[in-house]
């Protein structure tokens, strides 16, 4: 069965969607083409919106899971999918209660663990790292404290990473690119954005 969610910042996103469908708006952010670059092997993108990224990546020949709870996104992922012959599925789920399987050699979470509580944000974190296959990557982008503009946020449950946060997170990992990026928002406001791409070690060492 189809998960629902009831978050604000799901229902935020699902209204934006639905705009941008009947609009054809479907340009990649700077996140997700700065991304394209460093894909390798099988994709999964958590938190994929639109995708327009995963069918980007699709065309380009990656086989690619995409997770969303907008069913608007879903849909429109699978159609474009479909209609292209590309190896794109797209699932309707909340990302919160699903568990990644199998390992993947990318995963993606552009603009995906702010909309969690603190804790929950880091096991996804975790959850992530660990099923990115031996040499594979790992491509994550998040708000930072600094950012103001809070209107698709559920009060008290969402998070803001500490600058260097996401850095520290991927200790062990070679990271092949971070940046960081501000961008005016609504009302005066601004978006603070860490984006970490990370590149996994292809020895596994197994503790005794
Ligand atoms: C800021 S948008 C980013 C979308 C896309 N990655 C991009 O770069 O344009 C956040 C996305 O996370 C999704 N999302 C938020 N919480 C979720 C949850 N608990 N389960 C599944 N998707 C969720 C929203 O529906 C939305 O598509």
């Amino acid at each position: 069965m189809r998960d629902v969610v009831h978050k604000k910042s799901v229902e935020f996103f699902e209204a934006q969607f639905q705009r941008q469908v009947q609009d054809r708006e479907y340009a990649l952010n700077p996140f997700e083409t700065l991304a394209l670059d460093y894909l390798t092997g099988s994709v999964l993108d958590l938190g994929s919106g639109l995708g327009n990224l995963s069918l980007e990546a699709g065309r380009r020949g990656h086989r690619v899971v995409a997770v969303d709870a907008s069913p608007t996104a879903v849909a429109r992922i699978n159609t474009d999918a479909r209609r292209e012959g590309l190896s794109v599925q797209a699932i309707q789920a909340d990302i919160g209660r699903w568990t990644i399987e199998p390992s993947y050699d990318t995963i993606v979470a552009i603009g995906l663990l702010m909309f969690f509580d603190r804790e929950p944000a880091l096991r996804l974190l975790r959850a992530i790292q660990e099923r990115v296959s031996p040499g594979g990557r790992a491509i994550v982008n998040v708000l930072i404290e600094g950012s103001t503009y809070m209107d698709m946020f559920d009060p008290g449950n969402y998070c803001l990473f500490r600058r260097s946060e996401l850095e520290e997170r991927f200790a062990g990992w070679t990271i092949l690119s971070s940046r960081y990026q501000t961008f005016p928002a609504p009302g005066r406001t601004r978006k603070e954005f860490s984006t970490v791409i990370a590149e996994k070690s292809r020895c596994v060492t197994r503790l005794p």
